[in-house]
């Protein structure tokens, strides 16, 4: 059956497709092969946290990728208003599983700055976990002010606005199947 699902125009605020949904989902599923091997031999289920909401679409394909057990979480923060980050991290929503004597895979659509993820690691670290490690779909090394060190990384990208696959720009373009780079925005 032919799909009728038509995928967006880009509009006037968008400049390109960065990166294509073909060429996303085949480098998730290279993440899920290196994933599930990595974890091939924990006891108990690999605790996936999905950093919302940017994160939400990533995680959905990711852990439909991955063979081993695996319990699927979500943690909400907020650092950003617009395209500028604000610099401090707020906890909107903390995870629901206990994450004492567990083995944590943190899922965020972009490393930017890295205060999100750095906030992060510690908090888990503190919380007697067995491991944390790092998933991100997106990193812009030229936009590092903290030293956070990923596990996994998806694409390495310029320091441009993207959006799409989850990540938006005040709440539009969230869910455009692929991720497109927008023109600079003056608020
Ligand atoms: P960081 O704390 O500065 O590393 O920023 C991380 C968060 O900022 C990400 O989880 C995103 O929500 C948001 N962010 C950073 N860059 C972009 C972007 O280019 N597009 C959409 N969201 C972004
Ligand atoms: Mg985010």
């Amino acid at each position: 059956m032919e799909s009728s699902l038509a995928i967006p125009a880009l509009t006037k605020d968008l400049a390109r497709v960065l990166i294509d949904a073909d060429t996303i989902s085949r480098r998730t599923d290279e993440l899920a092969r290196e994933i599930n091997k990595a974890y091939a031999n924990i006891k108990g289920p690999l605790i996936l946290v999905g950093v919302l909401k940017g994160s939400f679409i990533f995680t959905a394909d990711l852990c439909r990728k991955l063979t081993i057990p695996h319990i699927v979480d979500f943690i909400a923060l907020s650092s950003y208003s617009g395209s500028n980050s604000t610099g401090n991290v707020r906890l909107l929503m903390d995870t629901r599983e206990n994450l004492e004597g567990k083995h944590v895979l943190i899922i965020e659509d972009i490393l930017d700055s890295g205060t999100t993820l750095d906030y992060l690691i510690r908090n888990f670290k503190s919380r007697k976990t067995l491991s944390v490690k790092t998933i991100v779909l997106l990193d812009k090394p030229e936009r590092h002010t903290f030293p956070v060190e990923l596990d996994y990384i998806g694409f390495t990208i310029p320091d441009v606005w993207v959006v799409g696959y989850g990540l938006d720009y005040n709440e539009k373009h969230r869910t455009l199947p692929y991720i497109a780079e927008m023109y600079p925005q003056t608020e």
